[in-house]
């Protein structure tokens, strides 16, 4: 299929721009795809994947850039969406030359895209970019960057987790809670003390060993299970996936025992009708890239030059996000997922709308 067919979205206005970048030498491949400007300059990570294909790499790109431009209006920010992807083996192909050719290319659409880390990149990569263009945030702290977005990405899981806590038991705290956290990683792990804090009783399962005895050092009154299967099997109030894609599937959402999932892998749902069978069961769903936005808010917050307790702030905000969109589909009686995408879509419109009116 051709660029400009794969960006004809009957759902959307399409992508207002895709780039191809190449640099024979560097070996670099990369494509920036740019879902939406409304709100201001599109922001969205860089992923660098060894995709099976050309296909396969655009399709990503494309879908991942949309993503974006949901999320970013959710968040409450002044930002449009994209994203890009650098197709290869970062593991064999990363090199300073790779990357600042990468840069250029980003400096060269002058602002209309900004990027940060991803799969396969890291802070360290932002400040090799950061040297060939200035449209780049999540840097190193070092480097007047925000630095690890886990932090905020796990504290907005947790507030998204105690609007959905109000809505089902008219109480946003956790105290008591029965919570089950799908991978201690990064974010996982500043979730589970989140909750700790709170006073829930967390169950967490990981398939790596460091990871659990991460936690049996530092919260031993965290009860590891074997794997995700048990977990999602465990007597649990709350289900939070912070691994990886695709955690409520045909397998697991029949399994579920809890009546909330909130957590910050990204693309939870293996495919729509999921949302149905969560609805049918009685569990409330709060959307993955409503909940799990911190991070983008904390890398965003660069552009104004780094300030941590304005970041904070702003993820503290995915409460009362999250609380509007149970909200509203409730009253538009339509699963959590779609009230979220209306919501972002009118703040598009509604916002982006008044850049028609001209200034000098
Ligand atoms: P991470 O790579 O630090 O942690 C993932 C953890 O999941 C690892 O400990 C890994 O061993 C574990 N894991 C992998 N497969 C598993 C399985 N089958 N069962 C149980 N555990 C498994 O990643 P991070 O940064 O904590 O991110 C977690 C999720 O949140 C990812 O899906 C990521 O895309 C998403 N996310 C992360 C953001 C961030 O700022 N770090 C922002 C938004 C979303």
């Amino acid at each position: 299929m051709g660029v400009f067919a794969s960006t004809d979205d009957p759902g959307s206005a399409g992508h207002e721009q895709v780039v191809f970048c190449q640099d024979r030498q560097s070996g670099l491949r990369a494509i920036i795809g740019i879902y939406s400007t409304a709100l201001g300059p599109a922001l969205g990570g860089t992923r660098f994947y060894p995709y099976a294909s050309e296909a396969a790499a655009l399709a990503d790109v494309l879908d991942l850039s949309r993503g974006m431009a949901y999320k970013n209006a959710l968040a409450g920010l002044d930002l449009g969406g994209g994203k890009a992807v650098i197709w290869g083996d970062p593991d064999q192909l990363k090199s300073e030359s790779l990357l600042r050719a990468y840069g250029r290319f980003v400096q060269s659409l002058g602002g209309r895209y900004y990027t940060a880390c991803d799969v396969g990149t890291f802070v360290a990569d932002m400040d090799v970019i950061a040297r060939e263009t200035r449209y780049v945030t999540g840097r190193s702290v070092e480097h007047g960057g925000a630095g690890d977005s886990s932090v905020l990405t796990a504290w907005g899981v947790f507030q998204g987790m105690r609007a959905a806590a109000e809505h089902v038991w008219g109480t946003p705290s956790l105290r008591g809670r029965r919570v089950g956290v799908a991978g201690l990683g990064k974010v996982g792990r500043h979730l589970t003390g989140h909750l700790v804090d709170d006073g829930a009783e967390v169950v967490a399962t990981d398939v790596d060993p460091r990871a659990l005895a991460w936690a049996r050092t530092n919260h031993p009154g965290v009860t590891l299970v074997d794997d995700t299967s048990a977990l999602v099997a465990a007597d649990i109030d709350v289900y939070a996936p912070c691994a990886l894609g695709g955690a409520l599937n045909d397998d697991t959402v029949p399994a579920l025992r809890a009546r909330v999932v909130a957590g910050a892998a990204n693309n939870q749902l293996a495919h729509p009708g999921i949302e149905k069978q969560l609805a049918d069961r009685g569990v409330l769903y709060a959307p993955d890239y409503v909940v799990n936005a911190g991070g983008v808010i904390q890398v965003a917050d660069e552009i104004e030059g780094f300030n941590f307790d304005r970041a904070k702030l702003r993820a503290t905000r995915i409460f009362d996000t999250t609380r509007q969109i149970l909200r509203l589909a409730d009253d538009e009686g339509v699963p959590p997922a779609v009230a979220a995408d209306r919501l972002a879509e009118r703040r598009m419109a509604e916002v982006g709308r008044l850049r028609a009116i001209h200034l000098r």
